[in-house]
């Protein structure tokens, strides 16, 4: 059972060969990702239409390069993935008219996947995967989440954000800085200059006793101590970035802080969901859960409370095609995937909660 995945919700497009035959975990046989960064960071964050435009330039190269990888004709292909949603909707519909058209033409099932439930069973590819069930911490650009997941399409929501997604947390405290988009992987990087004690950030709903999480007080209060350091300085705050005045050291401390902040909560938080469920195991994903101090901590704190921590490869943790067509292999396998019924519909869903997933009917 080959199963081609297509990832196009954002700003990369992916492409995936994985093969779900039998009942074992499925295996990857080939994978190509072009990541449009370059192309939206002249305008500071994501352009949805160029995003569109752009998806569809790629989608069919990287489809030729995955076969080819392979050694695989499409022929062989026996159903297509494609992100269904959440994302941005010109983008997303890229991907499900091409597996579409593809399915069509090849005569096989299509399968519509929700984007967060790639990222959630991505660690089932890496060398070190998981088994159900498990605690799942979710971290994405756009979302933040804790899931008890007991199996494929059985995922209950224990937390999440109640306002900004950790990794929009990054994304913004990041551009307040001056740093390129994307915030994340630059503000990580220029953390390791800072010292994270010397300016301290709040840990939102740290101690609420539930396990949400709330990140927007965050960037106020990064904006706040960045106007107070420019102001300071003897340039003022009158040049062409907020934070131009700050000497490289200052913004290396606020990140570092900012950093320290969003680490602490998530770790708490999921120490705190691992110990209310009384499950054993923690997987990490999403586009944050790349980031190394955040992998640190909490290695350190399920070492200590004898818990296993798993992560996607490196690669994969951001978005992909592979972890698209891992989970159409995995609901094909789980019998959740009734490709045959789709009738080929662009049919997209840019607002998908996960909760709703079993609600949707026939994903697929
Ligand atoms: O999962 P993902 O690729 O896309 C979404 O589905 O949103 O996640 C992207 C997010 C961005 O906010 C990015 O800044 C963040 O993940 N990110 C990181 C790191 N790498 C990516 N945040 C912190 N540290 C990193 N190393
Ligand atoms: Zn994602």
């Amino acid at each position: 059972m080959l199963i081609l995945g297509i990832e196009s919700s954002c700003d990369e497009t992916g492409v995936a060969l994985v093969d779900a035959s039998g009942t074992g975990t499925p295996r990857l046989l080939g994978h190509a990702l072009h990541s449009q960064i370059e192309m939206h960071q002249a305008y500071g964050g994501v352009v949805p239409e160029l995003a569109s435009r752009d998806h569809i330039r790629r989608v069919l190269p990287l489809t030729d390069a995955v076969l080819a990888q392979a050694a695989l004709p499409l022929s062989a292909v026996d159903a297509v993935a494609y992100t269904r949603g959440p994302g941005l909707a010109g983008a997303l519909l890229v991907g499900s008219g091409v597996a579409c058209a593809l399915g069509f033409a090849l005569g096989k099932p299509v399968i519509g996947v929700h984007h967060l439930e790639g990222h959630l069973l991505s660690p089932f590819l890496s060398a070190d995967p998981p088994t159900f069930p498990f605690v799942a911490l979710l971290v994405s650009g756009g979302h933040s989440q804790l899931m008890r997941v007991d199996g494929v399409g059985r995922y209950d929501l224990l937390g999440e954000t109640i306002d900004d997604a950790a990794g929009e947390a990054f994304d913004k405290s990041a551009k307040l800085l001056g740093l390129p988009y994307p915030g994340g992987p630059a503000l990580a990087r220029l953390a390791q200059q800072g010292d994270p004690l010397v300016y301290r950030f709040p840990r939102p709903l740290l101690h609420s006793g539930d396990l949400d999480f709330s990140f927007a007080g965050l960037k106020t209060a990064v904006l706040t101590q960045v106007k107070r350091l420019a102001h300071a300085r003897p340039e003022g705050p009158a040049t062409p970035h907020l934070a131009d005045p700050l000497t490289a050291q200052q913004k290396a401390d606020v990140a570092a802080g900012v950093q320290a902040a969003i680490v602490e909560v998530l770790v708490k938080k999921s120490m705190a969901a691992v110990r209310r469920t009384g499950l054993r195991r923690l997987v990490v994903a999403g586009g944050v859960g790349a980031n190394a101090l955040l992998r640190e901590q909490l290695g350190a704190a399920c070492a200590q409370a004898g818990v296993r921590v798993h992560y996607p490869e490196l690669h994969l943790c951001t978005d992909n095609g592979a972890m698209i067509a891992l989970a159409g292999g995995m609901r094909a396998q789980a019998g959740l995937a009734r490709g045959e019924d789709h009738g080929y519909r662009f049919d997209v869903l840019p607002r998908w909660p996960l909760a709703d997933l079993a609600l949707v009917a026939d994903t697929v």
